[in-house]
């Protein structure tokens, strides 16, 4: 302890005067960084168990070290440790706890590595610890995706394009097509994966030590790959939590257009489908109200993981090598963005079982918005018009049933033929819905049986994961 009864710097050998102490706070990191305490510890003991294994600390001291790392390690778990700012990060808190607890021996702990590599090895081993957690949770969105999808294989709902009605397609379609965006989201967690698991430790504090390391025995221990190859890199490259960033970005993208969708669906004028109460809340004044929330807040929380690709792109930008201050800047975003996707994915694999579809509802828009003038179209080419005529005559045929009031499965026979003599009685086969979606019947199309044929390719891929 110094004389103002601060712990005393773990640095301070070259300083006279203190810190100051809104310096002291502005520079700490440990309010936040003390999440890290985990794999803080594991990446000390592996460097303990690399020093035994050099001859730099004798198997009394690496056990003294290992024995006491695990007893900070329960006490911060059981919420009874005391974190000071005043040792401004969670490597220094616990290195000075280690001290109090063993003694001189505690010391030696900090040889041959530096807190910069100590910071990049914390943050990858935590970055991989909830990427793990990240891809359970989009499988389990994807699993629910496919059993509704098999579910309503064969619902009707209309197919927009500029959000005006398109053509018909399947429920269970539209659910394929947000698992094929999580799927190609979950391949680039696991891309990005790779490029995060792999060990800074031993860059020291940017050209490496002098001291006999073993990078590989330490990389292994933390189940790394492999060590990383340049020491400068090392330490300073934040590329592996951009991605992280790139990567959250473009799911929660996905998870706001399905938002958007599923707020749309859920409003009076749509009704295609409902949300349970336990997803919703109401309105304090307006009695009638029940707000689709959850997809609300998913939709906004979007802006802020972008935020925080930003943020983390922005703050990379133009840094010398090696190690700068700036980097501890990299915490709050990267923890934030974390929370932020698992919370999501966690409503969204919670609240996608609980969709009930409005099957009746679905099917009299897709009546209404003549999804089946394209296959009028398509008839008139099997007859041996060409398209662009077809489409004319189509045209006609559609401003002729507005006028009317009527969709074209509606018009009469001879209504129809006054618009192309091709047209015969076998017509109304293709102007009904069904007909519509069974016609899309090859791969990617939205045909019931293309549905169901996605559905077990889509358990196929989840069950070899
Ligand atoms: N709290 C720092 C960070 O988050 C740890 C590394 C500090 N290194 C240093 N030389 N000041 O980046």
């Amino acid at each position: 302890m110094s004389d103002d009864n601060k712990p005393s710097k773990l640095w301070g050998g070259r300083f006279t005067g203190s810190t100051d102490a809104f310096v002291e706070s502005f520079t700490a990191s440990v309010t936040f960084d003390q999440r890290l305490y985990h794999h803080d510890i594991d990446g000390s003991v592996a460097h303990a168990k690399m020093l035994l294994k050099a001859d730099i600390l004798n198997a009394g001291e690496c056990q003294q070290i290992v024995d006491g790392l695990e007893s900070i390690r329960q006490e911060i778990t059981s919420g009874k440790f005391q974190w000071s700012v005043a040792l401004e990060d969670v490597h220094m808190n616990i290195e000075a706890a280690l001290t109090d607890r063993i003694g001189v021996v505690g010391k030696k702990l900090h040889t041959a590595r530096s807190r910069n590599d100590q910071i990049a090895t914390d943050l990858r081993l935590y970055v991989r610890d909830e990427i793990d957690q990240i891809e359970k949770l989009i499988g389990q969105l994807q699993s629910a995706l496919v059993d509704l999808a098999k579910q309503e294989a064969s619902t009707i709902m209309p197919g927009f394009t500029h959000l005006q009605t398109a053509q018909a397609v399947t429920f269970g379609h539209h659910m394929m097509a947000w698992f094929e965006m999580l799927e190609r989201d979950h391949s680039r967690l696991l891309d990005c994966r790779k490029r995060v698991n792999l060990s800074p430790l031993g860059a020291a504090a940017l050209a490496g030590t002098s001291y006999p390391i073993d990078r590989e025995y330490t990389a292994t221990l933390l189940g790394f790959d492999r060590p990383t190859n340049n020491s400068l890199d090392s330490v300073s490259d934040r590329d592996f939590a951009i991605e992280l960033a790139a990567f959250a970005s473009i799911l929660m993208i996905h998870l706001s257009r399905f938002s958007e969708e599923l707020v749309l669906w859920t409003s009076t004028q749509f009704s295609f489908i409902e949300l349970p109460d336990r997803f919703c809340t109401g309105s304090s004044i307006m009695p009638q109200k029940k707000n689709p929330d959850v997809p609300e807040l998913v939709r906004g929380k979007t802006g802020r993981v972008i935020g925080h690709l930003m943020s983390l792109l922005t703050l990379m930008k133009s840094q010398p090598l090696a190690y700068n201050k700036d980097n501890q800047e990299d915490k709050e975003p990267v923890f934030d963005l974390l929370d932020t996707v698992k919370d999501c994915l966690h409503a969204y694999a919670e609240m996608v079982p609980a969709i009930i579809c409005n099957r009746a509802t679905m099917y009299s828009a897709a009546k209404k918005g003549y999804a089946t003038a394209t296959d009028l179209a398509d008839y008139l080419v099997m007859k041996g018009l060409p398209f662009r005529d077809a489409h004319t005559v189509v045209g006609k045929s559609v401003a002729y049933g507005i006028e009317q009031g009527k969709d074209l499965a509606e018009l009469s026979l001879q209504d129809l033929q006054k618009f192309s003599a091709l047209i015969a009685d076998d017509v109304f086969d293709v102007l009904t819905l069904e007909g519509s979606v069974n016609a899309r019947n090859h791969l990617g199309g939205t045909a019931p049986e293309q549905v169901l044929t996605a559905v077990a390719n889509a358990r196929a891929v989840l069950e070899k994961r």
